[in-house]
């Protein structure tokens, strides 16, 4: 690839190791593999170094000495992203963030929390469980993802529905800018207008615009009560009919999940266990939770006569907690089970959630007029579907000629429906040539100087988010 940055140096690498000490550095002679790819289908882009930073300040003088020597720097969480936003497509440095794990506090006065970026998703939120406090969001790979990572995809995950996204819960932000220096942005404040919203450029930044060093973020009292429904359908726009009219009913279930047959049959492939009902078209996984047991099972009841009326061949409620884990452990399997299909091509759609059996009518639509294997499941209730187009047998020839084709249709129609090309997974490597479908030539060139202005040398994971022919990025 087209370069117009410097190669690191032995004498830089020397420079690295005076900050961070030589052990929190991995050169290609070290075990560097795991730092070249993430989730993102099979790409892989070898970085020249890896360094990993204990400290704010480390950050700092790393950046700094980037800047000053033009190296490519990739901020990088757990590896879990799927856009590709953690590949270092320049080589160059790979910054991970993993050793700056800490919480650093729990504050129950405020119902805020201040932690590192390094932070695994679910060991954070099962530390704040303990004493009854709630971090929401789930994304599937929330036990290896990093918060910090969660902040700069703004990951989203099933409990979205209700509680909503990364960003909903992130109030302030420590973050390194592209020169080294330091900025603090929002603080422990449920109100703060004093200027621009900086906190929330950053958030889905995909590390383009700084790296986040330290996170504040709002918690909210632990719901007593969950229980998880499982309803299926022998046609999937009786499913997403059925979600409609739950909404109908001035009901939001804390997560509702979709899941097509296909995903089901992979999953149970991968497992080697089998699914509830997995011989139905389509499951709808539903979680309900609250304070109030009575008016929980109210809805429970509701939520079952409406699917019921819908056309649902049966409605389980999982109580115990076990099995509820069951099932939830199962739909965070779903990813890796479509992928180990075979070469795939994962598409992160999203629509207002009332169009979503026009969404899952298009998708099947595409599926018959290419002739092509589509995966669907995701989070149905807030319109966010994960679209996965399977190439299985399909001659070489024939996938790379009807892939784009079918992406951009794909796109194309999701924002006639009113939605856009990601809901959660981000733009990153992947999708950015598709931007034009999604925004406007004057909203990107905003952004594109917006990442001047925080990246002058555009030095801050280069090559991501901006459709490459066009511009900077
Ligand atoms: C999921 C990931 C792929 O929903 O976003 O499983
Ligand atoms: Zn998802």
């Amino acid at each position: 690839m087209k370069s117009c940055y410097n190669k690191t140096t032995p004498e830089l690498i020397k420079k690295l190791a005076s900050i961070v000490s030589t052990e929190n550095i991995i050169t290609p002679e070290g075990d560097i593999e795991p730092y070249s790819h993430d989730e993102t289908e099979d790409l892989q882009f070898q970085p020249e170094v890896v360094v990993k930073p204990t400290s704010t300040g480390q950050v700092s003088e790393i950046m700094k000495l980037c800047f000053e020597n033009n190296i490519p720097v990739t901020p990088r969480g757990g590896g879990t992203g799927l856009s590709g936003g953690a590949l270092p497509i320049y080589g160059g440095l790979v910054l991970s963030l993993e050793k700056m794990n800490k919480i650093l506090e729990i504050d129950t006065a405020n119902l805020m929390a201040v932690v590192q970026p390094g932070v695994i998703t679910q060991v954070f939120q099962e530390e704040v469980e303990k004493i009854g406090l709630f971090y929401p969001p789930d994304p599937a790979s929330k036990g290896s993802c990093l918060l910090g990572g969660n902040v700069a995809e703004c990951a989203g995950g099933p409990r979205a529905l209700k509680y909503g996204v990364t960003k909903d819960y992130i109030y302030g932000l420590e973050v390194v800018l592209a020169n080294g220096e330091i900025i603090n942005t929002g603080g422990k404040l449920l109100k703060n207008v004093s200027g621009y919203n900086l906190t929330q450029i950053l958030i889905g930044s995909e590390g383009t615009l700084g790296v986040v060093t330290k996170i504040i973020i709002k918690l909210i009292p632990l719901p007593l009560f969950r229980k998880t429904l499982l309803v299926p359908f022998d046609d999937l726009q009786k499913g997403a009919y059925a979600l409609t009219q739950i909404f109908f009913n001035r009901i939001i279930p804390c997560a509702a999940e979709f899941i097509d047959k296909k995903a089901v049959k992979a999953l149970e492939r991968k497992q080697r266990k089998t699914f509830p009902y997995s011989d139905s078209e389509a499951l709808l996984l539903l979680q309900v939770d609250g304070n109030d047991e009575n008016l929980m099972e109210k809805e429970i009841e509701k939520i079952g006569e409406v699917c019921l009326n819908c056309g649902a061949l049966d409605v389980f409620v999982a109580d115990n907690k076990e099995k509820q884990e069951e099932l939830w452990k199962m739909r965070r399997g779903i990813s890796e089970a479509v992928k180990s299909i075979s070469i795939y091509r994962e598409e992160d759609t999203v629509v207002p959630r009332a169009k979503l059996p026009e969404l899952m009518m298009m998708l099947k639509e595409i599926e018959k007029k290419y002739d092509i294997n589509i995966i669907c499941y995701g989070h149905a209730g807030d319109g966010n579907i994960h679209a996965n187009v399977i190439k299985e047998n399909m001659p070489d020839e024939k996938w790379n000629k009807v892939l784009p084709e079918v992406v951009r249709e794909i796109f194309e129609e999701v924002v006639k429906l009113g939605g856009s090309i990601s809901g959660e997974h981000g733009i990153g490597y992947v999708q950015k040539e598709y931007m034009p479908i999604a925004l406007s030539e004057i909203e990107l060139k905003l952004m594109r100087e917006i990442k001047k202005v925080f990246d002058p040398k555009n030095i801050l994971n280069p090559g991501k988010m901006f459709p490459q022919r066009l511009a900077h990025g």
